[in-house]
């Protein structure tokens, strides 16, 4: 599929906008038309229903271990900063970038590219920004670069395949991507992705505070007010959606890489000794969840993560990714993380910022001693009081202090009734989930037109849940009472879904603009629908067409939208 293509669809038909455009755009901001508004908040709704709204608590689906609860929360962008000195994102959360001296441009060290080229006693390396087309690239640059005319391209040696920049040890050899002379290029420094702002009127340090890189610490730092608020009980999910924003250094490939976004994470508390088994559910049902929603086939896979990818705190990382039309040839971008994070984000709140290279994970200390960043000192322990209650005869104990006390000395005498929950991490990001839903919907096909002629078109084959707008409601001319009677059906239809009414133009062009937008049923009111009121409805996807009572659109259109 070309990328170009539906970059200017979206444009053309409202899906989505540069952010501030009159003004020249924002780069890595991005805006959504009347259409794309709808597309999004149907993806988001698709998730927060399926996991959250229609959760039946007390039945364990297919492949838990147990049944389980689910819950929601809405928390703020701006939170306490030492929420995020004790989550390590103060600390760690960089990227590493490179300056180029001479253009003054930056780049993140590890998304630039190149090759090695050797012309008589030159060696440099030639690198590109280029995802796609790199070599053409870079053979354009050696070119340039060593004044050579295209004809002459077989004189270049190039030395081995595009590599990333990170395995170029002397970065003095290195043309950058828009540099005109060799070693113009900063050494790599880290880069933080938060950004900052001002709290109050008095804007000195001690004001600063940070927009959220991620929906998940919100869920952590009210950890305890959901379990007390809520009568929830071990093992439970809790939702959240929302933006969250990363100072990106070079955002990119149309929504995939903004500075601001939306995710759908969910943090899912169990207890350490079932941690793998809901891992492993959570994996495959996030997977499922694309695929049942249109992700099918080669486009789509799950990876598990190698254990030198996993990040510090996780003993599991599966990515759920999709091969983006903008990506070379057998790559992947990343839709969806889930992680297995064991006990590190509430014993970081609790106890404060951990030192990332301990095994197990312990308080990370100042040059004096003192934690690094303090927790908040709560107790965000879980309490298992039924287990208890139902094995305390067993134990021959009457309370819980005695328990405890009979098992003093051992590592943690408080299990298996009162421990610190392990942590499983379903993170999605809704806007890439709507961008692949997009790319996986376009097609190019041929329907036929009014005269039965075959006739291009392109048509967003959406799942009809996604679908910005379900149906849209037309009459085939406008006379003979046909315009007031498809006006009365489109008003019924209204209060239910998302429906348009449409009497410009010849009929085929109509359901042509409808296609276009990913609309999976057109109706028509035509001259027999006055005699019998009936109206056909049209399948944009088998261009079927079915006639039917006109009073039963509505319970027509409930059932194949599902
Ligand atoms: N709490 C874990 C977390 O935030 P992440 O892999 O950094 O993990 C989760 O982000 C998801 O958020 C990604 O899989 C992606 O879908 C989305 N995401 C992350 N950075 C993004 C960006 N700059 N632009 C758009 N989506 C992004």
């Amino acid at each position: 599929m070309d990328m170009d293509k539906l970059v200017s669809l979206c444009k053309r038909r409202g899906f989505l906008f540069q952010s501030s455009e009159i003004y020249g755009g924002f780069n890595g901001f991005w805006d959504y038309g009347p259409l794309g508004v709808e597309l999004k908040r149907n993806v988001k709704e698709a998730w927060w229903r399926d996991m959250v709204l229609t959760h039946d608590e007390l039945t364990a689906p297919a492949g838990a271990p147990e049944e389980f609860q689910m819950v929601g929360l809405d928390c703020t962008i701006i939170m306490h900063p030492q929420v995020w000195k004790c989550s390590g994102h103060y600390d760690l959360f960089h990227d590493y970038m490179v300056d180029c001296r001479e253009t003054r441009r930056r780049y993140r060290y590890d998304q630039v590219r190149g090759r090695w080229v050797a012309f008589r006693e030159k060696r440099v390396f030639i690198a590109t920004e280029l995802e796609e087309g790199a070599e053409q690239d870079t053979q354009q640059r050696a070119l340039k670069f060593l004044n050579l005319r295209a004809k002459d391209a077989d004189q270049l040696k190039w030395d081995g395949p595009v590599v990333s920049l990170p395995t170029v040890n002397d970065l003095s050899l290195v043309l950058a991507p828009d540099a005109k002379t060799p070693g113009t290029l900063t050494e790599p420094r880290e880069f933080n992705l938060m950004f900052k702002t001002i709290v109050g009127a008095l804007g000195s340090k001690d004001d600063e505070a940070f927009l959220r890189p991620e929906t998940a610490q919100g869920i952590f730092v009210n950890f305890k007010n959901v379990l007390d608020s809520s009568r929830v009980k071990l093992p439970f999910g809790v939702a959240q959606m929302g933006k969250s924003f990363r100072n990106e250094i070079t955002p990119r490939n149309f929504t995939f890489r903004s500075r601001e976004f939306e995710q759908m994470e969910i943090e899912f508390f169990c207890p350490p000794d079932a941690s793998r088994q809901w891992y492993q559910y959570w994996r495959d049902r996030r997977f499922r969840w694309y695929t049942e929603l249109g992700l099918a086939g080669e486009r789509l896979r799950l990876r598990d993560h190698s254990p030198d990818e996993l990040s510090h705190y996780s003993t599991g990382t599966a990515d759920i990714e999709y091969a983006f039309p903008f990506l070379p040839e057998g790559e992947f971008g990343e839709l969806e993380g889930i992680a297995h994070r064991g006990d590190f984000d509430l014993r970081s709140h609790m106890e404060g910022k951990l030192n990332p290279s301990t095994r197990p994970l312990q308080l990370e200390l100042d040059e004096s001693g003192k934690p690094r960043w303090r927790g908040s000192g709560k107790d965000l322990t879980y309490f298992d009081a039924d287990a208890f209650e139902r094995d305390k005869e067993r134990l021959g104990v009457k309370s819980f202090k005695e328990y405890v006390t009979q098992r003093q000395g051992e590592s943690n005498p408080n299990l298996p009734y009162q421990y610190v929950p392990h942590v499983v991490e379903p993170s999605a990001g809704a806007d890439r989930a709507t961008l692949a839903f997009l790319c996986e919907a376009y097609n190019e096909d041929e329907a036929p037109d009014e005269n039965g002629k075959l006739q291009s078109r392109v048509v967003l084959k959406f799942h009809p849940r996604l679908a910005p707008v379900k149906c849209a409601v037309f009459p085939l001319v406008n006379r003979d009472k046909m315009p007031e009677t498809a006006k009365d059906l489109y008003r019924a239809l209204k209060k239910r879904f998302n429906v348009f009414y449409d009497d410009k133009g010849a009929i085929g062009r109509r359901y042509r603009r409808q296609d276009e937008v990913g609309t999976p049923y057109c109706i028509t009111v035509d001259g027999q629908t006055l005699q019998d009121q009936t109206v056909t409805i049209r399948d944009r996807d088998s261009l079927e067409q079915h006639r039917m009572k006109i009073d039963d659109c509505a319970a027509e259109l409930e059932r194949r939208l599902g």
